[in-house]
Formats: C-alpha cells, structure tokens, sequence
C-alpha cells in the first residue's frame, strides 16, 4: 500500500527539474538533496585534509556500529528504557542530524539571499546586463516578435513571462522545442503560456526554438 500510495504522489506530484547544467555558470549554488544535506553540512566542520572524516570516518563508525549491533549489545531487554546506551546514542545521533539538516537549510537560504532576487531568473544566470540579440534578421526571429513577443518582450528582456535573454545557455534547440511544445511552470510566473508558445505548426516552433538557441551571453 505504501508503494502504490508513493507511486501516486509522484506521479501526480511531478518535481520540476532545475535548469540544464552550465558549467560557466558560476552564481549556481549546488545543494544536495534534503536528506543528504546533513553529510554536506558536516562536511563544512572538515576543511582542508581533515575533510577525509567527515566524508569516511565518521559515517564508516556510524554505519559499523549499526552493522555491529547484534554483537555490541546482547542482553534480553528490548525495551528502550532498558538500554540506555542504545536509546541514547540513536537519539543523539538523530537530533544531530536534523540540527545539521536545519543549519545547512539555513546557510543555503542565507547564500542565495546575498545573490539577490535576480538569481532565481534565467537571463541574470546567464551574465546579468542585456547582451545584444544573435541573429535578429533569423526568420525565427520574426515568428518570435509575432507570437511570443507580447509575453516575453521585444528584446527577450521578459515580460509577464520570463526573460529569455541569454536562454541558449541553458537549453539546446531541441529542449525549446520540447519546452515550447509543452511548457512547464517557473517558479515566480503564472502558467499561462499556451502550448506551442500559440504556434500553429511545429515548423515553426522548431524555427524559433532554434533562433532562441542561438542566444547564448558570456
Ligand atoms: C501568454 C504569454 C506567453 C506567450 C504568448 C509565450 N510565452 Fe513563453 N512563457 C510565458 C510564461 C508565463 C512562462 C513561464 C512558465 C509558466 O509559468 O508558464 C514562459 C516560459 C517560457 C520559456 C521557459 C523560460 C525558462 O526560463 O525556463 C521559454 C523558452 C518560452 N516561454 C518561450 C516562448 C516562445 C518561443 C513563445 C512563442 C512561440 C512563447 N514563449 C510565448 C508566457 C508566454
């Protein structure tokens, strides 16, 4: 039941990917996920040559005092009470790692706070101030300024949709097409694009998308 009752939560909960990994990209801040955050934050206790125990010696005595269990502890009593040291030790050990989750929670907000509201936005990712347009005479260039324009500006430089200045560093054609064809919510933006961008035929979706490719910023 578990199974089935998880396989429906994410099948109708579907988690929206981050965007295309760039590594000129240096404003992106990786973090892992929520219930490895508490390893990494562990890690930032570790600098240097000493990094080695938080990334094996420490999780090797915790893994191994589990594995040893049966042998470390071989009286009769189940009952928590009746073994303090267990019931301690496991007690201590989760509330340190829910401290460590909730510190590493906090940094990271603090860490993109410093970066400003602008970070979460694609064109800023891409190097911040209005590059020039590639290409502006490209027919797809055109079928933009008809349709897409009115949303996300003349000039890309976003609208009530988002900014697409600088977009082609973050996606290749065929994921525009694949985007445009389908759009997928951002965060900060009403859902309001329409499929295929309002497009008619998928040549033309595949004209803009490559134009909108070529729009790469240092
Ligand atoms: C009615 C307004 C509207 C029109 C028209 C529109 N868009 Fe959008 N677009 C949006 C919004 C709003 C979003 C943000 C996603 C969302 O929440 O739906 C978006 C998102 C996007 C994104 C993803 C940006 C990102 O940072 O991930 C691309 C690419 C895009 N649009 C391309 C196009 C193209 C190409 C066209 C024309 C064929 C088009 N859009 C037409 C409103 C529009």
């Amino acid at each position: 039941m578990f199974l089935v009752a998880f396989i429906l939560w994410v099948v109708f909960n579907p988690v929206g990917l981050e965007k295309v990994a760039n590594p000129e990209d240096t404003s992106y801040l990786p973090v892992p996920d929520w219930y490895f955050l508490f390893l990494y934050q562990l890690l930032k206790y570790f600098p240097g040559k000493y990094v080695v125990f938080g990334t094996v010696v420490i999780p090797a005595i915790a893994t191994l005092g589990l594995f040893l269990l049966p042998w470390l502890d071989r009286r009769k009593a189940r009952h928590p009470f009746k073994r303090p040291i267990a019931t301690a030790t496991m007690v201590l050990s989760v509330f340190f790692m829910i401290w460590l989750t909730y510190v590493a929670e906090e940094e990271h907000l603090t860490e993109l706070a410093k970066q400003g509201p602008q970070a979460a936005t694609p064109g800023s990712q891409a190097g911040g101030n209005a590059g020039p347009l590639v290409d502006p005479n490209d027919p797809g260039a055109q079928i933009f300024a008809q349709s897409c324009a009115s949303c996300h500006g003349a000039n890309l430089e976003g609208q009530v949709g988002p900014k697409l200045l600088g977009i082609g560093n973050q996606m290749n054609e065929a994921q525009l097409v694949e985007y445009i064809n389908n759009p997928k919510p951002v965060a900060g933006y009403q859902s309001i694009m329409p499929p295929k961008g309002g497009l008619q035929s998928d040549d033309q979706v595949k004209q803009v998308a490559a134009w909108l490719a070529k729009q790469k910023q240092k």
